[in-house]
């Protein structure tokens, strides 16, 4: 029998550098990944001793305070989700169905044809980035056409890694001109006349990040006849449904157009911005299909892929979104949420352009409220945003582009100052 009485203590034998030498190192030829930049503003802003400083990169929406906010719907329904007492056991691995059924439904509108003849696959994912990455391990399969996915020009920086870490290239299309500050119409429609036929293009539903240029309805309807001439497929990035103008069907118009004239299309939504519920990471994936039946095969496979990927999505954030959603008095204070974070911010809008024309700005700030949703691409070139991080405290990213959410009633008049001052 073992006797276990004499056995050299455990801290003798695993003194640490013995421990270190003794195993061979898989992985001595790793380099340190690049820090992300928006994180890394952050940092910096969170070290700033100045007590003016002012965070303008992180795309959360803040309060006047600028405070995070939770929204008053958002606290009630979680109140209501938790006097329920409900168990924690395993989501289905395509989610919650009361939930995703009224995501697609709010973006596509309740009459729609698509969800009348049963023709979407529709997932809960983990927010927009989830439904972004199951869309493109989607694709990434099962995709017949060019593999490449066209992205605009500019665009939020995560879409170029996640199709490309699902097997599929990437390119771009003319969107933005600098110049302007405005959408590049001519340029637009011309790139995407370029692109080879049976390609995957994303379009930004609503509030472009990081511009905030939105193509008009009538450029929303041209970019759908240049695209079904062209036998392209749109992947729709919706992550500021309702957040943008405040009101749901205005933001879902891009969509609604592709939808009625035909398309066949995927769809990413997020509930991160529209219900402040960043963490907890709530979203669905669509993809349109042409019959039920092709959906319920589409279906079938988005669920392989979660169960590969994480299994089954959380929960709670899901049954927040559904409290919401089926409690009529509890979805208008939602909608009221809504429009409280959009008119806080254009109305952050008018009095940054305001106070810049009243300090005597000789530039044009029009752009500032003609942008729409979370951000503004200011038009700052680097070497002023780099004084107005330096000399001001002021954080934005290196492009330029400010989250109009960090300005505040009583930051606006400082902030507008710091950019008259390195712009003159
Ligand atoms: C254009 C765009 N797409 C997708 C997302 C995804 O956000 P989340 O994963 O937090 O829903 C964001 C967030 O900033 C975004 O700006």
């Amino acid at each position: 029998m073992l006797q276990f009485t004499n056995r050299v203590p455990f801290k003798a034998v695993a003194a640490p550098a013995l421990y270190f030498t003794r195993y061979k190192s898989w992985f001595t030829d790793v380099k340190m990944a690049p820090p992300d930049a928006i994180l890394g503003l952050t940092e910096a802003f969170l070290k700033d001793k100045n007590p003016k400083r002012v965070n303008l990169g992180v795309g959360a929406y803040r309060d006047d305070n600028s405070k995070p906010w939770v929204l008053p719907s958002v606290k009630e329904a979680q109140k209501r989700v938790i006097a329920k007492n409900m168990n924690k056991e395993y989501a289905p691995i395509q989610g919650l169905a009361d939930f995703y059924n009224k995501s697609i439904a709010l973006a596509l509108g309740e009459d729609s044809d698509i969800l009348k003849n049963n023709c979407n696959a529709t997932v809960q994912s983990l927010s927009g980035t989830g439904a972004l990455r199951i869309g493109a391990a989607f694709l990434g399969l099962f995709w017949k056409g060019e593999r490449v996915v066209y992205l605009p020009t500019p665009t939020w920086p995560n879409h170029r890694p996640i199709f490309m870490h699902s097997g599929l290239k990437v390119a771009n299309y003319s969107y933005y001109d600098p110049n302007k500050r405005a959408l590049n119409e001519q340029a637009l429609f011309e790139s995407l006349c370029k692109i080879p036929e049976k390609s995957i293009v994303l379009l930004h539903a609503c509030a472009h990040n990081p511009t905030g240029v939105d193509p008009n309805a009538e450029q929303w309807c041209e970019i759908s006849r240049i695209m079904k001439s062209r036998n392209l497929y749109a992947f729709f990035d919706m992550a500021y449904l309702g957040f943008a103008s405040g009101d749901i069907d205005n933001d879902a118009l891009a969509v609604r157009i592709f939808s009625a004239e035909g398309h066949t299309f995927c769809l990413a939504q997020s509930y991160a911005k529209n219900m402040g519920l960043y963490g907890e990471r709530v979203g669905s994936f669509t993809l349109v299909c042409n019959s039920k039946d092709e959906a319920e095969r589409v279906t079938s496979n988005l669920k392989t892929i979660i169960r590969a990927m994480y299994s089954s999505p959380p929960i709670h954030g899901a049954r927040i979104a559904m409290e919401i959603f089926k409690d009529d008095e509890l979805y208008c204070v939602w909608l009221d949420d809504l429009k409280t974070m959009a008119n806080r911010t254009i109305s952050m809008r008018k009095e940054l352009k305001e106070k810049l024309i009243s300090l005597g700005s000789k530039h044009s700030w029009e752009h500032i409220t003609n942008q729409i949703g979370m951000f503004c691409y200011t038009g700052l070139k680097a070497e002023q945003v780099s004084r107005l991080i330096k000399e001001y405290s002021i954080y934005l990213t290196k492009d330029g582009r400010i989250a109009v959410v960090g300005l505040t009633t009583k930051n606006v008049a400082y902030v507008a100052e710091s950019i008259h001052a390195v712009t003159k």
